[in-house]
Formats: C-alpha cells, structure tokens, sequence
C-alpha cells in the first residue's frame, strides 16, 4: 500500500487557477518520485463560487476541505465582485473557511536568495542570507475583542478594543513555534509589548512555561518596537519569531519587503494536528490574470509547505525549495521579478523549469 495523502485545491479567481495548475504539477511530480499517491479534489471558493453557487463558500466547498489532509488556495476577488454585498464578497469566503477549519496559526516565511538581492529596497549586505519565518497567532486578540463605541461624559466619541488572550490560545501558538523552530535553528524570538501589556506579561508566561518542554531550543523575548527596527537593521539575527495576531500582522507584512518580490511570498495556515491551508500572499492580480504571465513560485513554495507541516514529507519539501531556488540562480525570471521584457517566462514555462530541476534532485 502506498501512503494517500488527499489534498483540497480551491484555485479562485484572477490568476488563482493558473498558479494552482503550477503547484499541482510539481505536486504530481513529487507523488511520481517518491512512490505516495495524492488524491486531488476540486472546490470553488470567492469570485468563481459567487457566480456558480451564489456565495463565496460553498458548503460543498468546506466539506471537501475539511475531508482533506491539507488545502492548496490561490486567490480570491477581482473589481467584477467588488461593488457587491459583505456576504457576496469574494474575501468573506476566505474569511469562512480560515474560521471553519480552525486555522489559528499564521506562518510566513521570509526567505532571501542571492540571486534576487536586487528586488529588495534594503541593502544586499544586510538581507543577503535572510531566512526567517513569522508566526503569527490568528484567531484572537484585540481583532476579536469585543468592541465598544460611546459618548463620554465630556461628550466625546470615544471608542475601545479589547485585547483578550487566555493561556490555552497562547499555549497552542507557541508550541507550534517551538515544533519548527526545532526542525530549523532551534532559535524562538517571542515578540509582545510586556513592558506595558498585561496581555503580554502572560504571553511571556506562557512562553517560558512551554519553553521547559523544549530544552534544544532556545527561547528569546523581544518588544514588539525593537524587533520592528531590529527586522531592518539586521534581520539576519531571526530565525522563528511567534507573536499575537495584530503584532503579527503588522511584522509579517515588514518582513516580507525585506525581500521585495510579492510574487515569491508563500504562507501557511495551521489548525490544530498537523492540518493547514497553504496560499501564496499575493492576491488575484487580476490585472494580469488569464494572460499566462503570474509569477508561480509563491504557490509552488506554499506546496512545499504543505509538504513539509502537513504531510511530513519534509525531504520532497526541501528539494522542491531547492529547485526553485536553483531555477532562480540560474537566472529565469518571470516579469515580475525583473526579467527584462522580451526574456520573461511565462507561468507555465516556469512552472516546466523547476519540474526539471526537481526531476534532477531525486
Ligand atoms: P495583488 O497581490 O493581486 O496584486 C498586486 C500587484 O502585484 C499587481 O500588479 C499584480 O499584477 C502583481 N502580482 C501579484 N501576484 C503576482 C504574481 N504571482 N505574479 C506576478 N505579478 C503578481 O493585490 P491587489 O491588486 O491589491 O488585489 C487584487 C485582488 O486580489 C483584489 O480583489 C484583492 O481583494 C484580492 N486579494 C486577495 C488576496 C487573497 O486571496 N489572499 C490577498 C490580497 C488581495
Ligand atoms: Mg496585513
């Protein structure tokens, strides 16, 4: 009996299908390789599913996802959709199934090649050999807080957010931080506000609690303002960096400029267990979509992960990393990435180049 992995793809709009078309094929590839059996199946999610179904998640489309062991997204939205509804809006489909599977782990990588130094704004000395991953908790914090809107007694509008968080939300953040930080570096920056966040005194709790369960790792505490000039002064010195959801946002957004390309930025997000949907950070582009130009990397890299923190196949996982990163030094680019006009692949001929060098690393 080989081993069956089964795998949700909710391509969606823009250039969704076609990037999502890329990941699978190098999917297909590694199946082929390493003798395991992937069963695809297909859900219609944002744009696509409003046009089809009438909403942007389909319950046939949550049911599949949830029977999988990982889900590959590409994007959702476009201006056709933008003039609608809340409930008839391509995000709001997102926002569904990122709640209906649980997600509450959001990691970003961030990782820097020699070969595309000059895509970032920041000196090459100081992002040269980058590697860094952002952990981002999902599900609480002053996002789902409650909120309160009042008139004070001087009369004034006045407004509150509350940032909640319990020891069992942080707990399940941090130990996932420390799982991969343990099959990276062994290096975990927790990054709150401690100094002045009763929130982020029991994050730091927390974290140091977890941390005995982790002996090989070592445990770091930074304040959210310091890592944030510390990220583009010398970024080098991170490895994991796990923090509360608004903090997360805010780092995991400046961590991606350090490499500069959108086009190259994969994510996770993890539910509890080892399932997680896995999208590259860019949206639907829809001013390039159907033209056979999207960059594909971002959602090839995004399958590595689901390789690697679903399914485990950490080795395929790395060697697809590999030949992207390889491709790269090689000089192939897509548009976006700084390939001159007449030289730019196409996301299909990219797509074909990292099949080859992964054919070569097994
Ligand atoms: P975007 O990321 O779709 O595009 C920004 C710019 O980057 C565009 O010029 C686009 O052509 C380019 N770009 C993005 N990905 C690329 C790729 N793989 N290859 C080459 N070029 C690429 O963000 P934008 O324009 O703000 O939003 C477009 C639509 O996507 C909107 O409807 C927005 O709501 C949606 N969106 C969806 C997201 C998701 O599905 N997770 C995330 C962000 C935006
Ligand atoms: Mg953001």
């Amino acid at each position: 009996m080989t081993k069956q992995y089964n795998i949700a793809c909710l391509p969606g709009d823009g250039i969704g299908p076609e990037i999502v078309a890329e990941a699978v094929k190098v999917l297909e590839l590694v199946a082929e390789q390493t003798g395991v059996t992937f069963n695809f199946s297909y859900g219609r999610i944002g744009g696509i599913a409003i046009d089809e179904d009438g909403t942007p998640l389909p319950d046939e489309t949550l049911r599949i996802a949830k029977a999988a062991d990982a889900v590959l997204l590409g994007a959702v939205g476009g201006p056709k959709w933008d003039q609608n509804p809340g409930h008839l809006r391509p995000e709001t489909g997102l926002l569904g199934i990122r709640k209906g599977l649980g997600l509450f782990a959001n990691l970003r990588p961030a990782t820097m090649t020699d070969s595309l130094l000059e895509a970032s704004t920041l000196k090459p000395e100081v992002v040269a050999g980058v590697d860094l991953i952002v952990v981002r908790e999902l599900t609480g914090g002053i996002y789902f807080g409650q909120k309160k809107r009042f008139t004070d007694e001087n009369g004034r509008d006045t407004a509150v957010d509350e940032l909640i968080y319990n020891e069992d939300e942080i707990e399940r953040i941090i130990r996932v931080s420390f799982e991969i930080a343990r099959k990276r570096s062994k290096k975990l920056c927790s990054v709150d506000k401690a100094n002045v966040l009763e929130s982020s005194r029991l994050w730091r709790k927390v974290a140091e609690r977890v941390a005995a369960d982790y002996p090989d790792v070592e445990l770091t505490h930074q304040l959210v303002d310091s890592c944030a000039m510390q990220l583009v002064r010398a970024p080098k010195q991170f490895d994991v960096i796990v923090t509360e959801n608004m903090f997360g946002d805010i780092l995991s957004d400046q961590a991606a400029m350090l490499t500069g390309s959108i086009g190259m930025l994969a994510s996770a997000s993890l539910a509890e267990g080892s399932f997680g949907l896995f999208e590259p950070v860019h949206g639907s582009a829809p001013d390039i979509a159907g033209k056979g130009i999207a960059n594909p990397l971002a959602t090839i890299l995004s399958a590595a992960m689901l390789l690697r923190l679903s399914l485990g196949l950490d080795d395929a996982a790395d060697k697809v990393e590999k030949s992207v990163w390889a491709v790269l030094d090689a000089g192939h680019r897509t548009g976006d990435i700084g390939a001159d006009k007449s030289k730019a692949l196409g996301t299909i001929a990219m797509g074909e180049l990292v099949r080859e060098e992964l054919k070569k690393q097994f």
